[in-house]
């Protein structure tokens, strides 16, 4: 089976593609029309966008003007959005920002909401108000989740003591998933068990590097394994997170770039997945270790 068409199930009984489509830095009502128009063509069933991306109404546009033309209905496509952090903490900023984007994406539901980040815009990554302002913003996301605005709830860039503290106090509600940035430099094994033993879904950010750095996909290593197994370093990178059981959100602006990121019906044999995972480690994106 292609892996490109699995689903997992989050602990809320909901269904996610374990494929979705990355939109950060994609900006712009006629780029966001093209790339979503190719990714639905190709096959994506779920996007992933954020408040901060300022991409949520360009998309909710042209999801609605492209979804009859794949003959697609909004149940059939799994929208993540997250809360920006200078409203996380503050319920009446919440509610509004939940309702903003309900509008933005032209949607009366999210499938997915997460907190972005740990900490709280204004307030600094050691204060310890940042606990107290966590527990408010998910007792806020779990009364917007039985009103039926958000079906599942989850975090973003979590480290394991940000969950334990979580799971202490998450009501019942647990966090469905945590979307953190994993790939072969930046593994985060300890998180993963973690994470696997809570029932919490690891959905990966950044599997490519990000958009700022190709240092990942020229990896030699992973360049080496690539054509060994006669694929591209994307569709390499992006299979041995979906081996592993972890979803993945690869960002593309080019076409090709597009459909190569869902060809994914192939198997890393377990030497070269051994070979991934001996590389150095480096992390090319924002911290949480810090965030109190
Ligand atoms: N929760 C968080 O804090 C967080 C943080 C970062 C990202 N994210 C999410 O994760 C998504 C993905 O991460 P990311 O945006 O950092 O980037 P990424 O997916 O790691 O990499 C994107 C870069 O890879 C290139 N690329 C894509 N497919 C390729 C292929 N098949 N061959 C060669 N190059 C390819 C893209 O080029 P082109 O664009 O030119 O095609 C772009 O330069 C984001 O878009 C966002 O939705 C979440």
């Amino acid at each position: 089976m292609n892996n490109a068409a699995k689903n997992i199930h989050l602990s809320s009984g909901y269904v996610m593609p374990l494929v979705g489509f990355g939109t950060y830095k994609i900006q712009g009502r006629d780029v966001i029309y093209e790339v979503v128009d190719e990714s639905l063509k190709v096959g994506f069933r779920s996007i992933d966008t954020a408040v901060v991306y300022r991409n949520e109404k360009d998309i909710g546009y042209a999801l609605k003007t492209l979804l009859p033309k794949y003959n697609l209905q909004r149940s059939d496509i799994f929208i993540t959005t997250k809360l920006s952090p200078s409203d996380h903490g503050d319920p009446k900023g919440i509610e509004q920002s939940v309702q903003r984007s309900l509008k933005a994406l032209d949607t009366t539901y999210i499938d997915l909401y997460l907190i972005h980040w740990p900490a709280v815009s204004r307030t600094p990554e050691s204060s310890m108000n940042n606990p107290s302002l966590r527990a408010k913003t998910w007792d806020k996301l779990i009364e917007l989740k039985k009103q039926g605005l958000i079906r599942s709830i989850g975090v973003s860039n979590y480290t394991i003591k940000h969950l334990e503290e979580l799971l202490q106090n998450c009501k019942d509600t647990l966090p469905v998933v945590n979307q953190v940035e994993l790939h072969p430099h930046y593994r985060q094994k300890e998180l993963i068990k973690y994470c696997n033993e809570k029932g919490i879904h690891v959905q990966a950010y950044s599997s490519l590097g990000t958009s700022s750095s190709t240092d990942l996909l020229k990896d030699p290593i992973v360049v080496k394994v690539a054509s060994q197994l006669n694929v591209s370093p994307a569709r390499l990178l992006l299979n041995w997170a979906l081996q592993q059981g972890i979803g993945i959100i690869p960002k593309a602006i080019k076409k090709e770039h597009i459909r190569d990121n869902i060809q994914l019906n192939f198997v890393i044999d377990e030497e070269s997945m051994k070979a991934l995972s001996c590389l150095p480690q480096h992390k090319y994106t924002w911290d949480p270790s810090n965030v109190y």
